[in-house]
């Protein structure tokens, strides 16, 4: 099992024992592209986790060492240590966000691994930004709650990765909770959990297991659209900050002064808000059907306006159509990765089957499969 192999190689490469820590990836159910425009999100913690032992090694340095890679890296934690390896930036930079916010490191020994898998839409970054961020805050007695984790590892994406995310994965990551989804205010971070077990029904992952390179600049170029339409409405409507605050009256108004892909991203974003509000409404009802039917809503918006998805994704998505399953979407950023389907048990056989079978027959690779299980946020084993 993988813990007792962080243990094993902990004690191998140190000659003594840390303190392991969890934090978990995520799903997203419904909200896509939503959180960095100050809207709704709901997510849930999974159960894939990354995981890291962790003990102060009495130097100034960080000695780490990525199993699953078989990497290490030493670096101290001043500002121009930066290291080069892209996995010890992730660490590097949950250290210097401490830092940054008053917080004293010194040097600690580290062995990590994880079960996320990378690439796949299921916030494997989050998940170790989130697993550092605890373990860290816990060995050193920080004081950071865990408001504060979240954000920095949101600032670590933002400051030493380049990605200028939401807040939605490492939230979730950190808020957690068995068997229930978060319904997430992304600009107040107020939030309610949802109890999700959706009788009858099972949710399950398919990956498509490409993850297509354009991923991060085109990321970040979606939120320079909205932010360009947010400006633009902001002038006519002072009290619009972000889109979440703009209808589809305001956008309307703007129609010549932004340019046409950007008013179609702004239009998703708008839309996509008021979807979540709906299928939250119909949750609380148990009509999983409208839930399904706006995930569909969604998948479209995600590949024809917001333009996140790909062949492979559009396919698995026609698939579960086809294969009558009650919703199904691109999920998480896009660009490869999973999509999330709500399936009714007795389909449940028939779609996986034609999942594998005509994904591999079109595509020669061969998809994943995930339930999805609900699971509690970062913690202390
Ligand atoms: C990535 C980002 C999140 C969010 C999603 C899209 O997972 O890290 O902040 O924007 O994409 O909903």
């Amino acid at each position: 099992m993988e813990l007792n192999q962080i243990r094993d190689k902990f004690k191998s490469l140190y000659g003594t024992e840390g303190v392991v820590y969890s934090s978990p990836g995520r799903i997203n159910l419904i909200g896509e592209h939503t959180d960095y425009n100050g809207g709704f999100v709901l997510p849930g913690a999974i159960d894939k986790a990354m995981y890291c032992e962790i003990k102060p090694n009495g130097t100034d340095k960080v000695r780490a060492y990525a199993l699953d890679l078989g990497e290490s890296a030493e670096f101290g934690l001043e500002e121009n240590d930066l290291p080069a390896k892209q996995w010890a930036k992730y660490i590097f930079g949950v250290c210097r966000e401490m830092i940054k916010r008053g917080a004293k490191i010194p040097g600690f020994d580290t062995v990590f691994a994880g079960d996320v898998p990378l690439g796949a839409g299921m916030s494997s970054s989050a998940a170790l930004e989130s697993c550092f961020g605890f373990a860290i805050n816990d060995q050193f007695g920080l004081g950071f709650d865990l408001f504060e984790i979240a954000k920095i590892g949101q600032a670590t994406e933002h400051n030493y990765v380049g990605v200028m995310c939401g807040i939605m994965d490492q939230f979730a990551s950190c808020f957690g909770k068995e068997g229930s989804l978060i319904r997430l205010d992304c600009r107040s971070l107020e939030y309610q959990y949802v109890p999700f077990n959706p009788e009858g029904y099972r949710l399950v992952l398919v990956n498509t297991c490409v993850s297509h390179n354009l991923a991060e600049g085109a990321y970040n170029k979606r939120r320079l659209s909205c932010e360009a339409v947010a400006h633009a409405i902001k002038k006519r409507h002072p009290e619009v900050e972000l889109l979440r605050d703009a209808n589809l009256d305001m956008l309307r108004e703007v129609a010549n002064e932004v340019s046409a892909e950007d008013y179609i991203r702004a239009e998703f974003v708008i839309e996509e808000i008021q979807r979540l509000l709906d299928a939250c409404a119909a949750l609380e009802k148990g009509d999983y059907e409208t839930v399904g039917k706006k995930m569909y809503e969604t998948h479209i918006g995600l590949s024809r306006k917001y333009e996140v998805s790909c062949d492979e994704l559009d396919f698995l998505n026609d698939l579960a159509r086809r294969c009558g399953v009650t919703g199904s979407r691109v999920m998480g950023g896009g660009f490869g990765g999973c999509t999330i389907n709500l399936v009714k048990n007795e389909l449940y056989d028939e779609f996986i089957k034609r999942a594998n079978t005509d994904y591999e027959q079109k595509f020669g690779i061969k998809p994943k499969v995930y339930d999805v299980i609900i699971k509690d946020g970062a913690r202390k084993l």
